[in-house]
Formats: C-alpha cells, sequence, structure tokens
C-alpha cells in the first residue's frame, strides 16, 4: 500500500455509491486514502473505511460524518438534465450543504464535481486553440446553470471562508468515447483516478477551475489547469477513433458540450442504478 505523501489522508466522497465513485475509489484507495463513503443509498461494493447513508439534507449527519476528514470530494447530485426544482434542491442545496458541513467540520479541501455542461455554449475551437479552464459559464441547461452555481460555491466558499477548492469540470467519463465528439472531451476511467488523486495531493490549490479530460490527440479543452495541480493524464480517445468517426451531429461539431445544447437535451431519466457514466 502506498501511503500518500500529502495532508490529505482521509476523504470522504460524496455519491460514493454511484458510477464516476465506482471508477475511483479503488484507485485512491490503493493509493493509501482512508475512505468515508457518503450516499443516500448503500453500496455493495464499498471497500473504504467508513460507510454513511445518508441524504445531502441531512445537514446533521452529514456534518457528524465529515469529522475528522481531511478532505472531500463531491460527487453526489444529479447527472444529467433534470427539472428545475430536483436540481435546485438536489444539486445547488446539496452542494451548499456539503461546503457548510465541511466548514463546519474543519475540512481543508473540497473537490466538486463540476461539468463541461456549465460552459457547454462555448463553440467548439477552430483548429489548434484551446478553452482555457475557466473559459467564462456558457451553461446549456438548468442542469449546467446547477454546476455553475457549485463553482460560485466554492468560489465563496474559498474567499470567505478560506476552503481549498478544486472545481474538476469534467468532460465525458466513459469507459470508451461513444462518438466523434468524445475523441475530443474523453476523460478515461484510469485518468480519472489521477485527476482526483491530483486534487487531493496537490499543494496550496487555493481555488481553481480544471478541465477533467484525458491526453486526447484532437482534444481542444486546456491541459493547463491540470498540469497546475500535478496531473498528468495518459490516455487518447484516439485508438479508438476508426469506432466512432462519422458518429456526429452538427451540434457537437458546433459546441462543446454537444447535443445538449439543442432543443431536447438527454434527460435524467432512468432509474439511478442503470445509469452509467451517464453525466457526461
Ligand atoms: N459521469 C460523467 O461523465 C460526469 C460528467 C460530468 C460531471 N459529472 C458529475 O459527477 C458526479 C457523479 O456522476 P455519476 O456519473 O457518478 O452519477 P451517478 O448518478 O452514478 O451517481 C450519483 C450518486 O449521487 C447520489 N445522490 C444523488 N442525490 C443525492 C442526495 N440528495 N444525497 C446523497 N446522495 C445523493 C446517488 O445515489 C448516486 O449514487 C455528478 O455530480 C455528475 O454531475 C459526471
Amino acid at each position: 500500500m502506498v501511503v500518500p505523501s500529502t495532508a490529505a489522508r482521509r476523504v470522504a466522497v460524496t455519491g460514493a455509491a454511484g458510477s464516476l465513485a465506482g471508477d475511483i475509489l479503488p484507485g485512491l484507495i490503493e493509493q493509501g486514502y482512508e475512505i468515508v463513503g457518503i450516499d443516500r443509498r448503500p453500496s455493495s461494493t464499498f471497500a473504504g473505511a467508513a460507510w454513511e447513508t445518508c441524504s445531502l439534507d441531512d445537514r446533521e449527519r452529514l456534518t457528524a460524518a465529515l469529522a475528522g476528514c481531511d478532505a472531500v470530494i463531491h460527487l453526489a447530485g444529479i447527472p444529467l438534465e433534470d427539472d428545475w426544482d430536483s436540481l435546485l434542491a438536489v444539486n445547488i442545496d446539496g452542494t451548499q450543504a456539503v461546503l457548510e458541513a465541511s466548514r463546519s467540520a474543519g475540512v481543508r479541501r473540497v473537490i466538486l464535481a463540476s461539468s463541461i455542461h456549465a460552459a457547454g455554449f462555448v463553440p467548439v475551437p477552430e483548429d489548434g486553440a484551446v478553452v482555457d479552464d475557466d473559459v467564462a459559464i456558457r451553461p446549456n441547461t438548468f442542469y449546467g446553470v446547477s454546476k455553475a452555481a457549485l463553482e460560485a460555491l466554492g468560489r465563496l466558499y474559498h474567499d470567505r471562508w478560506g476552503l481549498e477548492v478544486v472545481c474538476v469540470r469534467i468532460a465525458s467519463r466513459f469507459a470508451r468515447p461513444l462518438d466523434e465528439r468524445m475523441l475530443s472531451t474523453w476523460l478515461s476511467p484510469a485518468d480519472a483516478i489521477r485527476l482526483f488523486a491530483a486534487a487531493l495531493g496537490a499543494p496550496d490549490v487555493g481555488y481553481q477551475v480544471v478541465w477533467g479530460v484525458s491526453a486526447n490527440t484532437r482534444g481542444y479543452l486546456s491541459t493547463d489547469g491540470g498540469a497546475s495541480i500535478g496531473y498528468v493524464p495518459r490516455d487518447d480517445a484516439e485508438v479508438f477513433a476508426a469506432d466512432v468517426l462519422g458518429r456526429a451531429t452538427a451540434w457537437d461539431r458546433r459546441y462543446i458540450g454537444g447535443v445538449f445544447c439543442s432543443p431536447t437535451p438527454p434527460r435524467f431519466e432512468a432509474p439511478i442504478d442503470t445509469q452509467v457514466g451517464a453525466g457526461r
């Protein structure tokens, strides 16, 4: 077992029964992190140090669960477009609850799962140009607005109360790219582990927004933010190019948020248990 050299050893993870957590937790546990899993539903696969079945709106239990943690990775949420009231309650109120509980419990660092859809209406850049890590928000959905609010809440808790906050604008986290757009936006499961480990281990992050993306040959999302926290992606969607070339809509070629910019963006409809990498 490799014991992390950083101060963050005990790490609470919200949404620990979810799909992204399923990708990253084994890797973080292998690196020596003690994981406290938090989710509103139980998990049969969780192998960390402690578990709390708790909804984000149970603020008392949430704060108690964070006691003694050095950092929080906040993944719990609705991972796709949904009705406004649900997104407001879970993604916005829920993020404020996690930040407030972190502040009360004395947690030093919070890593927030943002999304490419906070800036989904940013045009796909011309050849060779990149989209900065902190490009101004241009949400393409209510979901995107909820992630923009998550970033703003992170900024507030950093500026006012000194929490260290890393917002990871996750692009397309899937086992493999599913279409042409993902040749540029793919985040591989192995790179997701590298990214969250970097966000936990980097010294003095202050407040940062970084793209969550692999080292894709056709990538157009900046890798500077990732590099500044020591994230070194190793995977490249290009190895899958032959499988997905030509699989693209006009939306995919126009905006970085692809078809989620269309008048009928994919919605959060399937039961949570059947969602795999849904929050692209
Ligand atoms: N998967 C991707 O490609 C991707 C891309 C961009 C952003 N994200 C973000 O990453 C995070 C995780 O995504 P995922 O794909 O693992 O989603 P998921 O739906 O598989 O997991 C989310 C988890 O959050 C839990 N949860 C939901 N509401 C809760 C509440 N009120 N209290 C406690 N737990 C609650 C659910 O039970 C679930 O286990 C989400 O915030 C999502 O928006 C994911």
